[in-house]
């Protein structure tokens, strides 16, 4: 089974970027402990960034042609204004989990709102990289199960 994980906007530069909020994590950091989880759970991942919102649309649309099986995907502020990143994991239907590093709904208003929940299994926010690893193992165990 092979998972693709989708980092959004902004997400190159953890490690540097707002660490009170984000974490010192680096994205090198959070894709290499996934990819030695996806191990242990004998599946394998593919992990993309991109700052631009077609990009992120095209991958996921290359994702469906591709057959992967999920889809992990930190949309960063994609989540609160993109109708079509949504549209695109709609249109695929493959089972996504939404990541957060930070409570989204402990913050500003404007980031309460995730036009990305309703498309996709579950939302894990608050975690830190850790969010990454618990949305690998749910989403496993779901498809699996
Ligand atoms: C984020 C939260 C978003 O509101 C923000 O724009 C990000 C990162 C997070 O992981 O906590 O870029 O998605």
């Amino acid at each position: 089974m092979r998972f693709l994980v989708l980092h959004g906007p902004n997400l190159n530069l953890l490690g540097t970027r707002e660490p009170d909020v984000y974490g010192r994590a680096t994205l090198a950091d959070i894709d290499g402990g996934l990819a030695g989880l996806a191990g242990e759970l004998g599946v394998s991942i593919e992990s993309f960034q991109s700052n631009h919102e077609g990009a992120l649309i095209d991958r996921i649309h290359a994702a469906a042609r591709e057959g992967i099986a999920g889809i992990l995907i930190n949309p960063g502020a994609y989540t609160h204004t993109s109708i079509a990143l949504r549209d695109a994991l709609a249109a695929v239907a493959i089972p996504a989990v939404e990541v957060h590093l930070s409570n989204i709904h402990a913050r500003e208003s404007f980031r309460r709102r995730s036009h990305i929940a309703p498309v996709v299994v579950a939302q894990i926010a608050g975690f830190g990289a850790a969010g990454y690893g618990l949305a690998l193992r749910g989403l496993v165990a779901r498809l699996k199960g």
